[in-house]
């Protein structure tokens, strides 16, 4: 284990040591369900505020505006199904962009067979969302824009604050999908103008399986389960105790650290880039240059197989954007989505850094990557 390096953190991230001693009492001596009336009961619903406190507090939400979920996909999901429920009967399309997440993907498909319009707007070829396009998409029939924060493979971060003025002007509910953003970058849901907004935990350093959704005071939106009164009636059911502290104590420290390691990664991201760059100069950058989440680097090693050079690089965890289907190998949507040639495609690869890389293990895996590229490609 000690000799990996892990540069696959917009997969996942490992529990911080801090998450995980915030936890701990909560999966041994206080068990309590935190709608007992006894004191195992108290200190567990008291200890599930603290946590909705910390959650509000890192995007600057009221707590009584955050709502626990099992991650980014249900948060979504409940946004988008939720809203769609209460919306008025003449408003039956939504809005969002042609490189979600497929958390995004698939509800707005269920609704789309169920007689909804969807409107996807496309990206340039920096896989961004153009705000001015994505505004004329608007209009008086639009019930939802769902746009995300920053997209999981190439880090490009979305116009969202922009876009949203321009919708909640026009009384359009506005949900981001914030799972890759919260942590990496300030996310503020006033400063994006944002009705909803998606947090996965497992992409902050908590447990995977718990994440938050945060309701405007007021945003129309009905449940998608239904059972008990938990989480405002919300999203009923027993809470992940355990994991919820975990999600709050995970907030707290990336409020603490967010400021200065978004810049250390940057540096450790360009850097790396660059050194790769310099010695296979036909690499192609997918990552935008400009807004772009600190710790992420997609590109493409030209005329291999992404995955041929990951499985080379010995002892390097990173993710190709690549899916293999009956033997066959499709290129990720999200580049061709950027114009990015089926053949480019299948050579990238998402290097994605956190909290423990430093610029020796960078310089290490710069060097295996390299050696890996020339072995798959015969240089
Ligand atoms: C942008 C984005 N949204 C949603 C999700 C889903 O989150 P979860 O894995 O917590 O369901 C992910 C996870 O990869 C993601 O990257």
């Amino acid at each position: 284990m000690t000799d990996l390096i892990n540069l696959d953190h917009n997969a996942t991230t490992p529990i911080a040591p801090e998450v995980l001693n915030a936890m701990l009492p909560y999966l041994t001596e206080q068990f309590g369900n935190p709608s007992s009336d006894h004191v195992l009961g108290r200190q567990a619903h008291q200890a599930v505020e603290t946590a909705r406190a910390q959650v509000a507090a890192l995007i600057g939400a009221t707590p009584g505006e955050i709502t626990f979920t099992s991650g980014g996909t249900e948060s979504n999901n409940l946004a988008i199904r939720g809203v769609a429920a209460s919306a008025a009967p003449g408003k039956r399309r939504i809005v969002t962009s042609g490189v979600e997440h497929p958390a995004t993907v698939g509800p707005c498909g269920v609704l789309e067979a169920g007689g909804w319009s969807v409107t996807r707007v496309p990206v340039t070829r920096e896989g961004v969302v153009d705000s001015e396009t994505a505004i004329a998409a608007l209009g008086t029939d639009v019930a939802l824009l769902t746009l995300m924060r920053a997209q999981n493979e190439t880090g490009a971060i979305m116009p969202v604050g922009e876009v949203a003025a321009a919708a909640r002007q026009a009384g359009i509910i506005v949900h981001s999908d914030a799972a890759q953003a919260v942590g990496k970058i300030e996310v503020y849901v006033d400063d994006l103008g944002v009705d909803l907004l998606s947090i996965a935990g497992h992409k902050l350093y908590a447990p995977k399986g718990v994440g938050a959704l945060y309701v405007r005071s007021g945003t129309p939106i009905e449940p998608i389960v239904f059972g008990g009164g938990q989480e405002h009636g919300l999203r009923p059911g027993t809470e992940n105790v355990a994991s919820i502290v975990g999600l709050g104590a995970a907030a707290a420290l990336a409020q603490s650290r967010v400021a200065g390691e978004s810049v250390r990664l940057r540096l450790l991201r360009d850097e790396l880039w660059r050194n790769l760059h310099s010695r296979i100069p036909t690499l192609v950058r997918h990552t935008p240059i400009g807004s772009s989440l600190p710790n992420t680097l997609a590109l493409s090693f030209p005329g291999v197989l992404g995955k041929d050079v990951l499985a080379a690089a010995d002892g390097v965890l990173a993710s190709t954007g690549s899916a293999c289907h009956s033997g066959v190998d499709t290129p990720a949507e999200t580049l061709l989505a950027m114009q990015v040639t089926p053949a480019v495609a299948l050579g990238s690869v998402r290097l994605s850094l956190g909290h423990a890389n430093t610029q020796s293990e960078l310089a290490a895996a710069t060097d295996i990557l390299v050696v890996a590229y020339e072995t798959v490609s015969g240089r």
